[in-house]
């Protein structure tokens, strides 16, 4: 008999990029060399030291579960991070350790939506995060964003798309896929238009430190009422040791604890402990030199598709990724992927995977791969260029 699984899972898009990704796989396992181009993770492996302190952690016997709102010595040391990065001073007590930043969006679903309230959020913009106000009985309230307003929303746009029915919005800065920037007046104009309202400003803040010729500011800067998501994935390189955070106002967290108590019991462990390395001098001296190799990456990766005719409106500022315009070649962005990978074996990412506005005609690539292999890749694209025929299918 058919299994009836829930409408909630079903209404949940899986990544259209997977199609094309088994198509590369299969290419690349027939001896084919695919650059992928589509990888939304850093391609350096976690920093030694990071790796030594998870090491020494497991052989120590940290293999249990940690209290629910994650290690006191993590809590501090994050603390410790926004008072030196930011000048801003959180109270340990605010910070929930959570398994991701993806962890960090569970909780604050689960806390902030009530089924069938409204959530502004831009187009495009990550996917998860619709999916997972639907999980939740939410309702995302997609809206749709171009150059004109650098991809993010604006005060001007919450007025004009809030209804009776919003009760928040839920941004990221760095935003993925456009890696453009809310900077700390716009956050500040933004927090002041959301609770007008009475709402709930959610930031999505996991690409801070990826961040090219400007510092990101934290929305706690300006609001103190915000909540804040975060993780190790990006910035500190550690994608697959499942670690994030959640900064709450403080009247929050007694509810949140008990919301992680019962969704995860714990972050992993040794990851916590492994995380503890993070902070130190000597990590974060290879993670900045991390940050200044992204930044060469996008210092020739960008002028170099643009060249090639992509319209890429907005200079991202964050993240590792370059959200492009494919109008002046003609035809569909999903095609036009399927095309670079059958042909030039180039990987990267079709518009529809971040929203519905205006995706059928963008792609994104990701710079998670060395200077070389962008060459190379660009090179692939040009020649690629050629053979594109957009009516072809
Ligand atoms: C904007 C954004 N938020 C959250 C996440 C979740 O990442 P993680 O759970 O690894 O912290 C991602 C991952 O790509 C992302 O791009």
């Amino acid at each position: 008999m058919a299994h009836r699984y829930s409408a909630r899972s079903r209404a949940i898009e899986p990544f259209h990029v997977m199609a094309l990704l088994a198509r590369a796989n299969e290419l690349q396992a027939a001896g084919h060399d695919v650059i992928h181009l589509e990888i939304g993770e850093p391609d350096f492996t976690t920093a030694a030291p990071i790796v030594a302190a998870g090491q020494a952690a497991l052989a120590a016997g940290h293999t249990r579960y940690t209290a629910a709102r994650g290690l006191p010595a993590l809590r501090e040391a994050i603390a410790g991070f926004y008072a030196e990065r930011y000048r801003v001073r959180i109270d340990p007590e605010r910070i929930l350790i959570t398994p991701g930043g993806s962890g960090a969006l569970l909780l604050a679903a689960s806390l902030l939506v009530d089924p069938g309230r409204h959530w502004l959020l831009a187009d495009p913009g990550y996917p998860c995060n619709r999916h997972f106000l639907r999980l939740v009985e939410g309702c995302a309230q997609l809206v749709p964003v171009g150059p004109e307003e650098r991809y993010q929303l604006t005060p001007q746009l919450v007025e004009r798309h809030w209804d009776a029915a919003s009760v928040g919005a839920l941004v990221a800065s760095p935003a993925n896929p456009t890696g453009t920037l809310l900077h700390r007046d716009e956050l500040a104009a933004l927090s002041a238009a959301i609770k007008a309202r009475g709402g709930h400003l959610v930031v999505d803040e996991i690409y801070h430190g990826l961040t090219y010729g400007v510092d990101a500011a934290s929305v706690l800067e300006v609001d103190d009422e915000a909540f804040v998501l975060n993780s190790f994935s990006k910035y500190f390189g550690m994608t697959g040791w499942r670690l994030g955070w959640l900064v709450a106002p403080e009247p929050a967290v007694g509810e949140l604890e008990k919301l992680a108590q019962n969704l995860y019991i714990s972050a992993p462990s040794m990851a916590q402990h492994a995380a503890l390395a993070c902070f130190a001098p000597e990590t974060l001296a290879i993670l900045e030199e991390r940050r200044a190799e992204f930044a060469r990456r996008r210092d020739y990766l960008l002028p170099a598709l643009r060249e090639l005719g992509f319209g890429i409106a907005v200079e991202p500022e964050g993240a590792f990724y370059l959200y492009a315009d494919i109008s002046a070649f003609g035809g569909d962005a999903f095609a036009f992927c399927r095309h670079f990978i059958e042909t030039e074996h180039v990987a990267f990412t079709p518009g529809v995977d971040f929203g519905r506005h205006q995706a059928g005609h963008h792609v994104r690539f990701a710079y998670t791969q060395s200077l070389p292999r962008l060459e190379e890749a660009v090179a692939r694209i040009a020649r690629g260029l050629q053979s594109w025929r957009p009516d072809a299918l």
